[in-house]
């Protein structure tokens, strides 16, 4: 089978690499990609978003089956364009259509969603710049902190968490009449804050059975101690040793069970990821959000933790015969480091020359923003590179991943040295 994966950083790395050892595969594609997916797929020079290239592309490569990264594309619609196109239609995406996109492009449709299916989440209202003065009176019935959400795709960073009630409520103007996030700050989610422990769960479906996929935690901010700005992701660790099997348990029966049957009964045929942003709250699972594709570095850690081939699983979500999938995990601890360009999340320089990638050894380096410029691989965004390493405990995992990351280096190379620090003693 020729497949296609849509995006460019470690995430796609990672599902490249499984899936280049599926004995079902023959030619694999990703686009754009990066140093690292060269190695094991062919580079294709399109933009995810530009849905004509794409169809080009899978046309002159025969490809069979594509698989969407990032939010993207699911949120403009590549998977309704692939079905509404006569040459494209018989060629299975996994990612959902639009409908089911809006779980992650617009946070008061999934509230919306988890109010209706009874999936336990923070209470809420909605505002609009026409309401903005209801929106200030319900910040009044809060206790602080105050949680104030851009409705639609802010690259991550839509979301306010506010220490006083003045602060909180000259930020919700500021989002709703000066579009501090632009359009998608026009309508403002407000939430009670939830004090618990975050983790995320990930599960495959093909709309009418699902697969749970190893939990994960990741570490949002750029200073060690989770202080600082946040970014993309530093680092993630899975399994999260808080999540026991009765937590898990309860996430599956009050969490997953009711979006899946939730989604099926809104008539939202959804073939994909689903991402479960949550809060542990005393044993008790609480959904933040809903995204509508793997989490990044999240998949450098789940992913390795699968033994079975994941192409058969992904076929399993085409032909809705995911059910009669088995998912093979590996007990061991994944983790992974993130090594990022110095400044990073704010400016910072690409084009810079990394060394000591050939001493890496019993450690997956997964790329991220690298590329190959006059034979060599050099950087080419902030986030550069994360490296996974299996254990049979979370220290030795970290271990190895830091002893590999000691070789390697190229100017202003930054990265967390404390990944899992607060889930040692946990
Ligand atoms: P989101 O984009 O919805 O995942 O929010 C970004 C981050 O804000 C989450 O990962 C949480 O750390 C935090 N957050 C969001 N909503 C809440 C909430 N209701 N209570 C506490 N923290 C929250
Ligand atoms: N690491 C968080 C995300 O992918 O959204």
């Amino acid at each position: 089978m020729n497949i296609l994966i849509l995006g460019s950083g470690g995430r796609e790395h990672a599902f490249a690499l499984k899936l280049s050892q599926s004995k079902k595969l023959s030619k694999l594609f990703v686009a754009p990609g990066n140093a690292g997916t060269a190695d094991c797929a062919i580079n294709l020079g399109i933009d995810p978003v530009d849905f004509i290239a794409v169809k080009a592309a899978v046309l002159e490569n025969k490809i069979e089956m594509v698989i969407v990264g990032p939010e993207a594309p699911l949120v403009a619609g590549i998977h309704d364009f692939f079905l509404q196109d006569k040459e494209l239609k018989s060629v299975p995406v996994v990612g959902p259509k639009k409908d089911g996109a809006e779980l992650e492009g617009s946070k008061e449709f999934s509230k919306k969603f988890m109010e209706r299916h009874g999936i336990p989440t923070a209470r809420y209202a909605a505002f609009t710049k026409e309401t903005l003065e209801e929106g200030k009176s319900f910040l009044d019935t809060l206790k602080s902190p105050y949680v104030l959400k851009a409705d639609g795709l802010a690259g991550g960073k839509g979301v306010l968490i506010l220490e006083t009630l003045e602060e909180a409520k000259s930020e919700l103007e500021d989002m709703l009449t000066n579009n501090k996030f632009g359009e998608a700050s026009s309508k403002v989610v407000i939430e009670e804050f939830l004090d618990g422990i975050e983790l995320s769960v990930f599960v495959l479906t093909d709309g009418k059975s699902y697969k749970v996929l190893p939990s994960a935690k990741d570490y949002k901010r750029i200073g060690e101690g989770d202080i600082g700005l946040n970014t993309g992701g530093m680092g993630a660790i899975s399994p999260v040793p808080f999540a026991d099997e009765d937590f898990l348990k309860r996430v599956e029966e009050r969490v997953v069970i009711p979006t899946v049957d939730g989604l099926q009964k809104d008539g939202i045929d959804y073939r994909g990821f689903i991402f479960i942003g949550l809060m542990n709250i005393d044993g008790n699972p609480f959904v933040i959000e809903y995204n509508v594709r793997m989490g990044d570095p999240e998949t450098e850690v789940v992913i390795p933790r699968i033994d079975s081939d994941l192409l058969d699983l992904f076929e399993g979500v085409a032909t809705q015969t995911l059910n009669q999938k088995s998912l093979e995990l590996t007990s061991k601890t994944a983790t992974t480091v993130m090594i990022v360009a110095g400044g990073y999340p704010e400016s910072y320089e690409k084009g810079k020359v990394i060394y000591g990638l050939d001493d890496v050894e019993g450690t997956t380096v997964f790329h991220a923003g690298t590329t190959i410029k006059d034979n060599k691989i050099v950087t080419n965004g902030g986030r550069v590179m994360a490296f996974t390493s299996l254990g049979d405990s979370m220290e030795e995992a970290l271990e190895k991943t830091y002893k590999n990351i000691s070789k390697v280096s190229f100017e202003y190379m930054n990265y967390r040295k404390d990944i899992g620090f607060d889930l040692k003693n946990v």
